[in-house]
């Protein structure tokens, strides 16, 4: 496994494994890897037979008042679970690698970046599509993966492809969830003893209005206001949208269709965490 800070190394080894006939895969993170993001990488793997991962706590998606300065690095157990994992080179640039001085070009999706999560972080999806971007541009992979955990992300990542005709193919993973139901997140490592447990009432809430669905309930409002409440029986969660939307547009419906998705995002003491979950109904 080849490491490196540099955009030049990168495309360096990239075209030799190109050159080689190698299919190349690209996995972004932020790095603090967890199952989650292993998946991804194992995913990947399947499509391609040189993969890139990408570790950079990308500054641009935090807003000043967030957790950019206490964001986790383990550097060390990301690069050993990035060699256990097989990956192949590892990209993580330090600040001015990325934007060096007088950086003034950026990538914004329109539409769907603003309700939800563009709501309550006005600046965030700028700088998710600018960074990657940016990654897609430096090592050119035929397929990246992405996970559904971030679901507006994923959403914006492909509409940003499709629109700027970018030679890349999106591959959507599954959320990886602890046992209990919890999503995988570099963030839970914030979570107290305490926060950890109302934090499960985020995953409970989607399996409710998954019952509550797949019984034939059609009250959409009665439902997220369920999802609501079943979160705020715990004093930790500030519930910032519980909503039931169209999975293309990401409007709220207002009476059930075949393909739903919940999304949620909560704050769990100071600790801000989001969820989703897809719901198939029967075709009749
Ligand atoms: P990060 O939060 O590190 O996540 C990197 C990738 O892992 C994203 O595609 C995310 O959706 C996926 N992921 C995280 N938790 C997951 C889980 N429990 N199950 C499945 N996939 C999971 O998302 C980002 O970084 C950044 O915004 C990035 C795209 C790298 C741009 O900076």
């Amino acid at each position: 496994m080849y490491v490196t800070t540099s955009i030049d190394d990168v495309r360096q080894h990239v075209k030799s494994a190109r050159g080689a006939g190698k299919r190349i895969g690209c996995v972004p993170t932020m790095g603090a890897l967890h199952e989650g993001h292993l998946s991804l990488v194992k995913e990947c793997q399947r499509f391609c037979d040189f993969v890139c991962v990408t570790i950079f706590v990308n500054p641009t998606q935090f807003a000043p008042n967030e957790d950019l300065a206490k964001y986790p690095r383990p550097i060390e157990a990301d690069l050993h679970a990035c060699r256990e994992a097989g990956v192949n080179l590892v990209f993580m640039p330090d600040n001015d690698e990325l934007y060096p001085p007088n950086f003034q070009t950026w990538v914004t999706v329109s539409e769907i970046t603003q309700p939800l999560e563009g709501a309550h972080r006005p600046t965030h999806f700028r700088g998710v599509t600018t960074v990657v971007a940016k990654l897609l541009n430096i090592v050119q992979p035929d397929v990246a993966c992405f996970g559904a955990k971030d679901y507006q992300q994923q959403a914006t990542i492909r509409r940003m492809v499709r629109d700027l005709d970018m030679p890349v193919e999106i591959v959507v993973c599954p959320i990886v969830r602890e046992p209990d139901g919890l999503a995988m997140s570099s963030r839970n490592v914030y979570l107290s003893p305490e926060e950890r447990q109302a934090a499960l009432s985020l995953s409970n809430a989607l399996k409710l209005a998954a019952t509550r669905l797949a019984s034939g309930d059609t009250d959409l409002a009665a439902i997220q206001q369920m999802m609501i409440q079943l979160m705020q029986q715990h004093p930790e969660v500030q519930v910032q949208y519980a909503v039931i939307v169209d999975p293309d547009t990401l409007h709220e419906v207002t009476t059930p269709q075949q393909h739903m998705v919940g999304l949620i995002a909560a704050q769990v003491g100071k600790t801000r965490l989001i969820d989703n979950r897809e719901f198939l109904l029967p075709q009749n």
